[in-house]
């Protein structure tokens, strides 16, 4: 049975008319214990469809933010607009919102298949609004003072949806100024269209995200491996991607090739290299 909880939607930092990060206070208790990357279902009620509307949403903040839960959402509006979307989008802070408490796998493996730590490089590929569980993680790992090499890999369509570009960037140097053996981030954004004017500023990388993984033109070293300084391999590489089915094919076309298999197909020793939650 779904057992809702009151929340209060304290703070909205808003990016754009239908991209918005929503900060909920649980009215009583507190945020529960939960792990980085699972989501919440938060409830709200729909007048036109006469009852409450449940959503899952990947947490952004790392279970260590004990004041708020952290959702990046996008407002659907096509083909129709989005009965619950629709609904949190015309809601002011300060508005009461339900939410069941947080679940899901899409967490960080800490162990490899045989029980020993995993310790490879951990490549987080977010397109879109499925960043959102890669904050959770990269604030979760800074926090514990993980020793892990941690690359967040970032696809939007337009400049102003490369959410929380500020705090990946202050991640990344501070990577830098303290030195990788005490914080080892680094963190590229990719704009998918960037022939439009409004994204006429950007002299990042172009494509979709899983551009990062494609060999250059000339070379056999994708943008990834030039960043990292390696050829990537199932031995040195886990990977977790996050966000539309497409960007989620487009990186194991890449992927495969190079012998790496996800955990839903995994080998026969329980070993694999690629986790992913996709959507559409
Ligand atoms: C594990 C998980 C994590 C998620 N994390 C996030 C997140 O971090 N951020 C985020 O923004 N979203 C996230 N989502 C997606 C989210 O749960 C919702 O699915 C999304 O916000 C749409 O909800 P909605 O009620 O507004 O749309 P719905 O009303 O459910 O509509 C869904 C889609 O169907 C279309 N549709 C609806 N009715 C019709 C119809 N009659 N004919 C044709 N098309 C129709 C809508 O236009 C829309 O494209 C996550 C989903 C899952 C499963
Ligand atoms: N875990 C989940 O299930 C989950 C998590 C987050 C969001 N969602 C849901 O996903 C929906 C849209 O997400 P969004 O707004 O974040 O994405 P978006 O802004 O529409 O797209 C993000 C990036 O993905 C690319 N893209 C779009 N469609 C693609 C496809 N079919 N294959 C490969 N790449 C594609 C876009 O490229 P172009 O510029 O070329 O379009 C863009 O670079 C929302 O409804 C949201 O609710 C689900």
């Amino acid at each position: 049975m779904v057992v809702d909880n009151k929340g209060i939607i304290s703070y909205i930092p808003v990016l754009k008319e239908d991209l918005m990060i929503f900060k909920i206070k649980p009215s009583e208790g507190g945020i529960p214990d939960f792990k980085a990357g699972q989501f919440l279902t938060i409830g709200l009620h729909v007048p036109s469809e006469g009852k409450i509307v449940r959503r899952a949403y990947s947490i952004a903040s790392p279970p260590e933010q004990k004041s708020v839960f952290e959702l990046l959402v996008r407002w659907v509006k096509k083909p129709v607009p989005g009965r619950l979307t629709t609904e949190l989008f015309n809601r002011r802070e300060q508005d009461e919102i339900l939410w069941v408490k947080p679940t899901g796998a899409f967490t960080i493996d800490e162990k490899k298949h045989d029980g020993t730590p995993d310790d490879r490089r951990m490549v987080l590929i977010g397109g879109g609004t499925g960043l959102a569980p890669f904050i959770s993680y990269a604030l979760h790992l800074k926090s514990i003072g993980s020793k892990r090499e941690v690359v967040i890999l970032h696809g939007a369509s337009y400049v102003d949806e490369l959410s929380y570009r500020e705090l990946l960037t202050d991640l990344e140097n501070e990577s830098l100024d303290r030195g990788k053996d005490k914080w080892n981030f680094r963190y590229r954004a990719s704009v998918s269209r960037p022939q439009e004017w409004f994204n006429r500023s950007w002299n990042g990388q172009k494509g979709r995200v899983e551009s990062f993984l494609r060999p250059k033109l000339g070379t056999d070293k994708s943008p990834l491996e030039e960043l990292v300084g390696e050829s990537i391999t199932p031995e040195n590489t886990i990977f977790y991607v996050c966000g539309w089915q497409g960007t989620v094919d487009g990186a194991l076309d890449y992927l495969i090739p190079k012998g790496f298999v996800t955990e839903r197909h995994k080998r026969k020793d329980g070993s694999y290299g690629v986790k992913f939650e996709s959507y559409g």
